[in-house]
């Protein structure tokens, strides 16, 4: 990394970022996992993609309830993905190549293998350990509250005693006691030990739960299949919350540059901007075109709201097409319109609304393509850049998400976007790894491949490359101006004279008569057809 971009406080605020999902990137050991040493081999594809940084979703010890969600050691590897001495080569080859890395921490619950919850679990009612999870009797045999977890079912289990602990995701998952100080102390230590070990930055796992409000009276009734995470008065975003992240940042302060984070918070719009301001963790997800439409008006409404969010938090804004969590965006533009909305991970092959995959990926270049001309932070999933779809059909043994087996079976989860990525035409696991993959790859995945994509220059893969380059050329400051545009198109400039002219409608429309730069689709001579989008370079006016 040169010495300029070492010292860069501000890298992340227009970063392009590339979310790994371990398990599913690339398997060194042939083991069927993939692991921190295949991250490593295939760093030269992270450098032609042309990315500032990598955020590496969990690789800590695990029992894998929920994908590594469910953390047993916070400071260690998870020994089916490598060791401390990999992680540490992973992140010097990274940097050697100019290439940052944030890391996942999960701070509202741990996995039930933790030694604190394994040592609550002995010591019994009343005592210390206890004191660092969430404990409570409860009168009646009935769980303390009737709130539901995410996962389904109850969020609150039994353990032989007779207590019930909360888990507002699945049992493997107890949340933390955040109002206990050994739990503050623990995750500042663990921020300092990945900090000391060269990481850049970390992505907060659902950062709006950490604090609870069970004080009495709790409530009574059946409430859990009304519960929102995103607004339950006693769940989310308690004014409290924001002092472990005002704690946090001085920890990132101690480092030079500052550590960086990211909140993953469910909360509505507004709330999002103490999470992402300067003095707390300074930048959030905005989620807002994981749900939107492929709709002009909806978009140009996503834009301006959250730059305008951004701008009051004082930090950038961020856009999201996909992540671990959701419906890839190939599948979910191939969508009849009316499905968009609210498909979270319903997919199952079997009854759904047919997808027009063609379509889908069409619409998913041209969203891309939007996205990358937009200020701030650009995070993308891996698979996106091959334009993979959501697997759909995946048999029901082979699932591995909570929520198919605690809805149960209603929702089919979230498996199908975690499917290992193919890096070869053929070959066992399409080069994933030697030995088969955690999760069934369809027959087709060969043709996505990077191999196959690096040979067809019309592919995803080279759009991908193309994008990110011209967008790091292009990209001078963080302002956009809407120009007036059809019903169907949106347009705007950033300085510097590139402007992104995006048609989400239907019918081509006329080309102005400026130097086309990049377009996510085929060309048809002065006209820019249905569901593309074109970057200009339109000559400026010097004053
Ligand atoms: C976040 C993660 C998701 C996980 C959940 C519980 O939403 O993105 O994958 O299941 O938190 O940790």
């Amino acid at each position: 990394m040169n010495p300029a971009a070492v010292t860069d406080a501000d890298w992340y605020r227009q970063a392009v970022v590339y979310q790994i999902y371990p398990r599913s990137f690339a398997d060194a050991n042939g083991d069927g996992l993939g692991d921190l040493a295949g991250i490593t081999s295939r760093v030269d594809h992270l450098v032609r993609l042309g990315i500032d940084a990598v955020w590496l979703s969990p690789f800590y010890p695990s029992a894998l309830a929920d994908g590594g969600y469910d953390v047993d050691d916070y400071r260690n590897v998870d020994p089916r993905l490598g060791t401390l001495d990999d992680f540490d080569t992973l992140v010097d080859t990274l940097h050697t190549n100019g290439i940052r890395i944030i890391v996942d921490i999960v701070p509202n619950h741990s996995g039930s293998g933790h030694a604190w919850f394994q040592a609550a679990l002995a010591a019994g009612p009343g005592s210390p350990e206890r004191d660092r999870y969430i404990f409570r009797d409860s009168p009646d045999d009935e769980p303390p509250t009737p709130w539901g977890a995410s996962f389904g079912g109850p969020a609150w289990t039994q353990v032989p005693d007779g207590q019930w602990y909360l888990h507002l995701f699945d049992p493997a998952q107890p949340d933390w006691n955040w109002d206990n100080p050994e739990v503050i102390a623990d995750f500042e230590q663990t921020l300092r030990f990945w900090s000391d070990r060269g990481v850049d930055g970390f992505r907060i796992d659902v950062a709006n739960l950490l604090k609870k409000d069970l004080s009495e009276p709790l409530p009574r009734g059946r409430d859990e299949d009304g519960l929102s995470w995103a607004t339950h008065p006693r769940l989310s975003d308690l004014p409290s919350v924001h002092e472990i992240y005002r704690g946090w940042r001085k920890v990132f302060d101690e480092y030079s540059p500052p550590r960086v984070a990211v909140a993953e918070a469910w909360v509505p719009a507004a709330s999002r901007v103490a999470y992402a301001s300067p003095s707390e963790l300074g930048q959030a997800f905005n989620f807002d075109l994981l749900k939107a439409p492929f709709e002009a008006g909806a978009w140009r409404r996503i834009i301006t709201d959250n730059l305008e969010l951004a701008a009051r938090s004082g930090s950038s804004s961020t856009w999201v097409l996909s992540n671990h969590d959701m419906v890839r965006h190939v599948t979910r533009f191939g969508l009849p319109d009316s499905d968009l909305e609210g498909t979270r991970h319903k997919l199952s092959g079997g009854d759904d609304p047919v997808v027009d995959l063609p379509r889908g990926l069409r619409r998913a270049r041209a969203a891309t393509a939007a996205l990358l001309a937009l200020p701030g932070a650009a995070y993308l999933y891996q698979g996106e850049e091959l334009g993979l779809p959501e697997v759909v059909g995946i048999p029901d043994d082979q699932r591995q998400d909570p929520t198919f087996f605690r809805s149960p079976g209603v929702d089919v989860g979230r498996d199908g976007c975690r499917v290992p990525l193919p890096w070869t035409v053929d070959g066992t696991s399409f080069g994933f790894g030697t030995n088969g993959s955690h999760l069934p790859q369809p027959p087709s995945w060969g043709d996505f491949s990077v191999e196959a994509e690096t040979a067809d220059p019309d592919s995803v893969l080279n759009f991908y490359v193309e994008a990110v380059s011209l967008r790091h050329e292009l990209q001078t400051s963080e302002e956009l101006v809407f120009k007036d545009s059809a019903p169907g198109v949106l347009h705007f400039a950033r300085p510097g004279g590139w402007e992104c002219l995006a048609n989400f409608s239907e019918a081509s429309i006329d080309l102005p008569d400026s130097q086309v730069v990049l377009a996510s689709g085929e060309l048809d001579g002065d006209q820019l057809p249905a569901e593309t989008t074109v970057w200009l370079r339109v000559p400026t006016t010097k004053g």
